[in-house]
């Protein structure tokens, strides 16, 4: 297994800021058309720049590259607080996360790399999920 969570090794093997960029791109656009993310996209605004860039600056940071999120957006963000207004359900979460998983699976991106990445943002995905299910009271 690959040390993808030693310091920047996640950021430099997504490509830097640019490579971020991009996949940042293709996972909306697989948010834009895959049938099962409908729901998430219908949460989101329709003109998606503010998004997009937010998510680019936010994921540098956590993976290991420069900080750049508080610089741009003032202050930090705490990932279940930025989403603890929508109900997101168990499926929402796997959605999003098949939506990451057609963005990495448009890029040549060694396997390992990919399935750590998807191991990796699990974690937070089932977080935001099980905020939301206590803040709103939902089952699924
Ligand atoms: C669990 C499924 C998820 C759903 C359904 C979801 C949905 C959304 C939506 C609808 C927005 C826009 C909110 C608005 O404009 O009001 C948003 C923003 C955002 N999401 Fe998610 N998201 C999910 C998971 C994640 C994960 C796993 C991450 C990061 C690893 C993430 C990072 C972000 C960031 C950084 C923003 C911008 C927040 C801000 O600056 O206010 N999201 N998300």
């Amino acid at each position: 297994m690959s040390d993808y969570g030693f310091e920047d090794t996640t950021y430099k093997a997504v490509g830097g800021y640019d490579g971020l960029v991009k996949l940042v791109d293709d996972f909306y656009e697989a948010m834009d058309t895959l049938p099962e993310a409908k729901r998430i996209r219908d949460m989101h605004p329709s003109d998606l720049e503010v998004t997009k860039d937010k998510l680019v600056y936010f994921l540098s940071g956590w993976m290991g590259g420069p900080r750049i999120y508080p610089e741009k957006y003032g202050r930090g963000l705490s990932l279940p607080m930025a989403h603890q207004h929508l109900k997101i359900t168990a499926e929402d979460a796997k959605a999003w996360l098949t939506c990451m998983k057609a963005a990495l699976d448009k890029h040549d991106f060694p396997d390992d790399f990919k399935a750590y990445l998807l191991e990796q943002l699990a974690f937070p995905a089932n977080r935001i999920h099980q905020v939301s299910q206590m803040k709103h009271g939902h089952a699924d």
